[in-house]
């Protein structure tokens, strides 16, 4: 259906509605006890509310014949027979559960995410999901916050790269057709710059670093023509973003061009009063229809005081017929009006855990794995006798948070894939994830190496998840200094929801005393696969950090693009003024970028078409790679731009391309990127600005090497 006959229809019921029934189609219920303002979800209370018409979404069911009720009530029974929209949190799979986002970030592959997220569609749209609350698009520095595990990382551009692809993944250009859902782009905005990583806390940035740095994934996922964007918890210059109209107004619509619908975090709009800028809910409801927050999930301020804040001219029924005329307008392009049981499947399991589905699932594991140290030993070779040890080997619940409709059983364990492909092997639980030692019994004396899991507990990252310590669990130290007696090769492989301080580990591969480290955040159903591949080489691991690997916690937050300084760090330095730690290096444990391969990879010296770029043209930057090993393999090639002078400081480096390249064994390749005036541009507070001046162009494998070539932009 075209947009002039969607928004036709749209106006004409619109006219139809009650007020009443408007501020309806603004309420987003939920079905547990939902925020102490919000209507507990159970049939008779919720069945109600839609036979009113005073519910327009539904956040979070899962049983499909639940959801035929409510839509059935909504459309046969209700006076104008409008259809809910199903809401559900698939952020990495449905059934079929994925790497979570920070695990796929480190592929630097948008491809296969963006063929994961079809899976993920494919698998919603049959079992009553119209739309996901995802791509979660924060921008993360700060590993002590628990929600790093659900982002892209700290770069704006890998995560505008990221967003696109989930965006298009989900949508498919076409949010009616039957394995599409409709995507929404959250938490809008600067969620992740919580002070301390503490989860819901205050955020402090400027202007210039909004636009420049947390704004890029959302404008891609708009330009990609995401359906809804979720306002965030935290505050933005004093203001709660529930209550900021410079955000949700002018910067989302006006900058951004934003035109769909704005949801609310859960009880967000309620939450006003906690953040003390609203008395209670009656001024909170005022407060967000104005700012532009459209619908409420779940606190239900707007279905209680917005008719009286009309009556009273507080707010103007042109803006809740605004809103409404977004939502209408969504459900129409989504065609539930047509076909308002579309996506509601009895059987929905038919459609889960499809061979193809698992496949694009361990494709997407394989990826994601981050090989950090190898002296060599890795990949092992099936005829080693390799002694397992630690909590993740007989291990299924390596999945992570918000698993949508996931099941931990569905996960082949490492053991599990180990039996089933009959490797020869030895195992021994070492001890639980935070507690309980077993003792290290019967160690055979005839084993080549041991492969010990460590790890967080995958409930320990995800919303209100912060840390203050980052190290692993005491108790898996303590089971590692007893393997690091036996005197033989160990491979420690970590699993996680974020970067953990691997300092201590990275000290004894670097005194030889393990001999590798392979780094997994949650990576899904497949995990068990995808880590024995990995380690025999089935898999030559290709993943990069996405997110800066800290030496200490309290380095947070560090990321590779901070800004220059006036009394920057330099190594070895002998004047005390600069920046540092007199307790700690500033350099991370592994920088942005970072991630080693069973290849070996070489780079040439960085040529470029010319050296003066003005805004008509472009120029190609290129550099030859070479796999100087015997083992063909992936490899992520990065290109970063650095100022060297401007009116504003800018970052020590900015990621502005990356090539995933495969490359025979010692096969060389060109690899070439096109740039033009806006990949030099910056903000200087909410204005595009193109300045004249000289930059360094790097390509190379992570965002400390020092690869480049030299040009000059003219701003002509
Ligand atoms: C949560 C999260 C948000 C999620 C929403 C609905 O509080 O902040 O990411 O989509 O509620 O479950």
């Amino acid at each position: 259906m075209n947009k002039s006959v969607i928004k036709e229809k749209s106006i004409s019921l619109l006219k139809q509605m009650t007020l009443k029934e408007k501020i309806g189609q603004l309420y987003q219920a939920t079905y547990f006890g939902a925020a102490s303002t919000g209507p507990e979800f159970d049939n008779s209370d919720t069945l109600k509310y839609v036979h009113e018409g005073l519910a327009g979404s539904i956040l979070g069911l899962s049983d499909n014949k639940v959801i035929y009720a409510l839509q059935k009530e909504a459309v046969e029974n209700s006076r104008l027979h409008i259809p809910l929209i199903f809401c559900n949190d698939i952020i990495h799979g449905c059934k079929t559960m994925f790497p979570v986002p920070l695990g796929m970030s480190s592929s630097w592959n948008p491809h296969l995410i963006e063929e994961s997220c079809k899976v993920a569609a494919y698998e919603s749209s049959h079992s009553g999901v119209h739309l996901t609350f995802s791509p979660m698009l924060d921008l993360v520095r700060d590993p002590r916050w628990g929600r790093v595990v659900e982002s892209n990382g700290e770069d704006p551009y890998l995560s505008s790269e990221i967003a696109k692809a989930y965006v298009k993944g989900y949508q498919q250009g076409d949010v009616a057709s039957e394995n599409s859902i409709a995507a929404c782009a959250k938490h809008f905005v600067g969620y992740g710059a919580c002070v301390g990583g503490r989860d819901y806390d205050s955020v402090d940035m400027s202007e210039t670093t909004l636009f420049n740095f947390y704004l890029p994934p959302y404008r891609e996922a708009i330009k990609n023509d995401v359906k809804m964007v979720m306002s965030s918890f935290n505050t933005y210059n004093n203001v709660p973003v529930h209550g900021n109209k410079y955000l949700l107004r002018k910067v989302l619509r006006d900058k951004l061009k934003f035109k769909q619908v704005v949801v609310s975090d859960y009880a967000g709009v309620y939450e006003l009063t906690n953040h003390k800028q609203a008395r209670d809910a009656r001024p909170a409801a005022k407060l967000s229809i104005n700012a532009g927050v459209d619908i409420e999930m779940v606190s239900t301020c707007y279905l209680t005081h917005l008719e009286s804040l009309v009556e009273t001219n507080e707010v103007d029924v042109k803006t809740i017929d605004e809103a409404v005329l977004r939502i209408l307008e969504l459900k129409y392009e989504m065609g539930l009006f047509d076909n308002p049981y579309q996506k509601i499947y009895f059987n929905d399991s038919d459609y889960f855990l499809k061979d193809n589905a698992l496949d694009v699932s361990r494709k997407m594991a394989n990826e994601s794995i981050i090989l950090l140290e190898n002296d060599g030993l890795l990949p092992l070779k099936k005829k080693q006798k390799v002694l397992y040890v630690g909590p993740f080997v007989d291990n299924k619940n390596v999945s992570g948070s918000w698993m949508g409709k996931g099941d931990n059983n569905q996960t082949l364990s490492i053991k599990e894939v180990l039996d089933n492909e009959k490797y020869q092997y030895y195992y021994l639980k070492g001890c639980d994830i935070k507690n309980n030692k077993y003792d290290l019994l019967d160690i055979p004396n005839d084993i080549d190496s041991i492969v010990y899991t460590v790890g967080e507990d995958s409930y320990d990252s995800g919303e209100s998840k912060s840390k203050a310590h980052l190290k692993l669990p005491a108790i898996q130290d303590e089971v590692l200094n007893e393997l690091l007696k036996l005197n033989k090769k160990i491979i420690l492989i970590c699993f996680a929801g974020r970067p953990l301080i691997l300092t201590k580990y990275k000290k004894l591969f670097d005194e030889g005393k393990i001999s590798g480290i392979i780094y997994c955040y949650w990576l899904g159903t497949m995990s068990g696969k995808a880590i024995v591949d990995t380690l025999y080489g089935k898999n030559n691991p290709s993943g990069k950090a996405s997110m800066t690997f800290l030496r200490s916690v309290g380095q947070a937050p560090l990321y590779y693009n901070r800004l220059s300084t006036g009394r920057p760090h330099y190594e070895n330095q002998n004047n005390d003024y600069r920046l540092r730690y007199i307790d700690e290096e500033v350099s991370p444990l592994y920088p942005f970028g970072y991630g080693k391969s069973y290849s070996c990879f070489s780079y040439d010296e960085v040529k470029t078409t010319k050296n003066i770029l003005t805004k008509k043209d472009k120029i190609t930057v290129s550099t030859y790679v070479t796999n100087d090993s015997n083992i063909g393999g992936k490899e992520i090639v990065e290109l970063y731009i650095e100022c060297l002078y401007s009116s504003l400081s800018r970052p020590l480096k900015e990621l502005k391309g990356f090539k995933k390249i495969y490359l025979k064994p010692h096969e060389k390749k060109l690899v070439s990127f096109t740039l033009s005036c806006k990949d030099f541009a910056f903000y200087d507070q909410d204005k595009l600005t193109y300045e004249s001046s000289e930059f360094k162009i790097y390509l190379g494998c992570n965002s400390d090497q020092n690869n480049y070539c030299l040009i000059n932009f003219i701003n002509k």
